[in-house]
């Protein structure tokens, strides 16, 4: 799909995904429910192989990381202690003639956006002008260009002292200072911002008063911290260890838009990696390494990923970086790794009056562990490995195909099963070659239509292999099996199928490539 422009493309990944049964809106009979997506009979077994890939990679692979599955609901003084009760917000603002919500920091951003454009056109112009063209030279040099990167640094400087002090009116004047307009009414008619913590929340029993308030959720860390004494008990686990979880997440996100990129329900795949203090940066090295490799490893492209790293800390950390991927919207945060110190291991400590501290038996001594957290939404992943597979392919004689080029250990089915027709006993012989192999992996079968409409069918969902039976296959015992991505042929003995799927399609192909 390389003529086509990148909304469009996006738009076809949606409508793929909603085609062939990888996600569906939630509710969609009543309309769908904003930013909550439901995943299909394709798409749930894509997300378990890819969270299966992922627990393999960060468990299994490691004798000194162990798995966890905390509940969602935690007790309050949880969040009062990792800071989202008071800290979790997002400056919000409305516009009084659409009635249209936004997040204030994101119009700010988007108009600085568009002066980055304007910079990179200017730049893109002068490159076609000029022969041996310096682009850093340019943007110093050229008068528009420094205007412009004068006004984008004063706006962010104004910016981010405004929201060091909390300071929300500059907020808002700084949207009206920029004449920043609502898109859909056209009008700067905006109300005051406000802070809005992104927590849902709700009641437990039967009794609703404020004492019985309880969250969803917003990240799955915390259930990690609350247990990390827990497991390094009955684990018996030496610091460094790390404990690994998946699950749900919820955030009331005021502006949840791109598809399964931003959710209000999702789910995320985190790891916190306990070390010794004074060990961190080291720790936090190899974890980027470690994960930008995993990603790495599904052949999506290296020029797909990069790392951003992040220039204003969170108050309690000591380095942080996303790994970014190139959605079909641009570069942006796939995964967070963070080296998040003692900070929220002390805040519980302090919160519950328990000590969280771990005896070093090589050190003589004990001590609040340093944490280091790889964190990575699982949807996220999704859309960043479906947007990556989905292609448009030109065949011979100017026929395309649509072909889903996943990673063959993560695709929903390793192979589709065609009787080549309908009768004379080739059902029968598929049938009995596809009860052999559904004990081990997720095959399909499929009698209807030629076998090149079959092809597309699988090509479509990113099966690796098609095996077709003919009538040669009642003699010889051997079948006809396709690759989805060369589309060549070859005929392997029906003995032997077992093995080649094994060796091409297992988690353990990809893991040996880390
Ligand atoms: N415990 C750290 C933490 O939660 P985060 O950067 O807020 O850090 C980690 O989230 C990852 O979770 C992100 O990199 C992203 O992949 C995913 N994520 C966060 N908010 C999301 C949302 N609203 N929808 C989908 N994924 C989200």
């Amino acid at each position: 799909m390389s003529t086509i422009k990148p909304e469009d493309f996006f738009k076809n990944v949606i409508s793929h995904s909603k085609e062939y049964g990888f996600i569906f809106p939630s509710s969609e009979i009543y309309d769908g429910l904003s930013a909550v997506y439901d995943y299909g009979q394709m798409g749930v077994e894509l997300k378990k192989n890819v969270r299966d890939y992922w627990w393999k990679a960060m468990v299994q692979m490691h004798e000194n990381i162990v798995g966890l599955d905390a509940s969602i609901f935690m007790h309050p003084t949880t969040w009062k202690a990792s800071g989202h009760v008071d800290a979790f917000n997002d400056p919000l603002i409305d516009n009084k003639d659409s009635k249209k919500r936004y997040r204030a920091d994101v119009l700010i951003e988007e108009h600085v956006a568009k002066i980055e454009d304007k910079i990179n056109k200017e730049v893109e112009k002068a490159a076609k002008r000029f022969e041996n063209f310096d682009a850093t030279m340019f943007k110093s040099t050229n008068t528009r260009v420094v205007e412009y990167q004068q006004k984008i640094d004063e706006i962010n400087a104004r910016f981010k002292t405004a929201l060091n002090d909390n300071n929300l009116e500059e907020v808002k004047q700084i949207i009206v200072d920029l004449e920043i307009v609502c898109p859909i009414s056209g009008s700067k008619n905006w109300t005051d911002v406000r802070q809005f913590n992104l927590m849902f929340s709700t009641s437990m029993g039967a009794v609703t008063d404020e004492s019985n308030i309880i969250y969803l959720r917003p990240e799955t860390a915390q259930g990690i911290f609350v247990n990390y004494l827990n497991v390094q008990k009955t684990g018996r686990m030496k610091i460094p260890f790390g404990i690994a979880q998946t699950g749900k997440a919820f955030r009331n996100e005021i502006v949840a838009r791109q598809f399964i990129f931003r959710m209000r329900e999702f789910e995320q795949m985190e790891m916190q990696f306990f070390v010794r203090p004074g060990t961190e940066m080291q720790w936090y090295e190899y974890w980027k390494k470690a994960r930008l490799n995993w990603h790495l490893s599904l052949g999506l492209g290296s020029d797909k990923y990069r790392f951003h790293d992040h220039l204003k800390l969170a108050h309690y950390a000591n380095a942080a970086c996303d790994i970014e991927h190139n959605f079909p919207f641009g570069f942006k945060e796939l995964e967070g790794i963070h080296s998040r110190t003692d900070f929220d291991l002390k805040q519980h400590e302090q919160f519950s009056g328990k000590k969280l501290q771990y005896f070093d038996p090589e050190l003589n001594e004990s001590y609040v562990p340093y944490v280091v957290e790889t964190s990575v939404g699982l949807d996220r992943l999704f859309l960043s490995i479906l947007s990556s597979a989905l292609k448009e392919e030109a065949l011979e004689g100017g026929d395309t195909r649509t072909v889903l080029s996943l990673p063959y250990a993560l695709a929903p089915y390793k192979a589709a099963i065609f009787p080549l027709v309908k009768k004379d006993g080739l059902p029968e012989l598929a049938e009995k070659i596809m009860k052999d192999l559904k004990f081990d992996f997720m095959v399909a079968y499929d009698e209807k239509d030629t076998v090149g409409k079959r092809y597309r069918r699988q090509d479509a969902i990113g099966t690796p292999f098609c095996i077709t039976i003919d009538h040669q296959s009642l003699e010889d015992n051997m079948v006809t099996i396709r690759n989805r991505d060369t589309m060549k042929q070859e005929r392997l003995s029906i003995d032997s199928l077992h093995a080649f799927l094994t060796q091409h399609t297992s988690l353990q192909s990809l893991l040996k490539t880390l």
